[in-house]
């Protein structure tokens, strides 16, 4: 079966780093710099949707213990053949079917990972998941795209040529397509994917998680405000 990413995985980092470039960098330094303040190095987090590794190898890297969850192949593939990912446990898996033993001290769930969710069914299995990957205290960090966000993007570089297309489906459903060209001197070379996403609201999101057990701690979107998305700190409960 194939996932969302699949085909664009040899060159995700790339592209991603050439589209967003000066963004891309103090996205994952801030979220850095919040998990930091969260969590104490040496603390275990477990990462949903780890891509290939954006999060997780600096992460690793600054002594955390880390499992990333990524539910695409070629993408884990490349996270499990990544410098410095030899202390990652990578788990092939969906965030909803994650089996996580409460043994985290904090949960990730970020960059949109939630947009791949499609149901409520899905979305309340992946509250659950994340509840279930905590110990009791533990937190989760997530954040849901604003609705803005859902629209069509036109690189035209000589680096870098990308077209994504957004298509409604009606809903919240969105039809995603996406094209790669990279220039000679990122090593050529044409690439497409294609699949399926849903824009979440932070009510749906917020209901879910509390369905889940998991309780609305804070509000961090002012920290990422750029983004354009809310980032949401949730708690498993102490305690039964
Ligand atoms: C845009 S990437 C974000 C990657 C990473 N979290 C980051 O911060 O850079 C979204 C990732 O979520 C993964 N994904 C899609 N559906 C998922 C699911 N149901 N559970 C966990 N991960 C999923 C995709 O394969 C992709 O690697």
């Amino acid at each position: 079966m194939t996932r969302p990413h699949d085909s664009l995985a040899p060159v995700y980092d790339l592209v991603y780093q050439e589209d967003f470039g000066d963004f891309y960098n103090w996205l994952t330094d801030t979220t850095l710099a919040v998990v930091s303040e969260l969590v104490a190095v040496g603390a275990r987090i477990v990462d949903f949707g780890a891509a290939t590794g954006r999060m997780a190898l600096p992460l690793a890297q600054a002594g955390y213990r880390i499992t990333a969850v990524e539910p695409s192949g070629p993408m884990i593939d490349r996270l499990r053949a990544a410098a410095g990912s030899a202390d990652i446990e990578c788990v092939q898996a969906l965030m909803q079917d994650y089996d996580g033993q409460g043994r985290h001290d904090l949960a990730l769930c970020v960059f949109t990972v939630v947009i791949y969710l499609l149901d409520e069914h899905a979305l309340l299995a992946a509250m659950r998941s994340a509840y279930a990957s905590l110990k009791p205290g533990g937190q989760l960090l997530l954040d849901i795209p604003a609705r803005e966000l859902f629209h069509n993007r036109r690189v035209r570089k000589r680096r870098l040529q990308r077209t994504v297309n957004l298509r409604s489906l009606g809903g919240d459903l969105f039809d995603y397509s996406e094209k790669v060209t990279l220039g000679d001197v990122l090593g050529g070379g044409s690439y497409a994917d294609r699949f399926t996403i849903r824009c979440w609201s932070r009510e749906q999101v917020l209901k879910a998680a509390a369905e889940a057990g998991l309780q609305f701690e804070r509000d961090l979107s002012d920290r990422l405000e750029e983004s354009g998305s809310a980032y949401l700190l949730l708690r498993r409960p102490l305690g039964p």
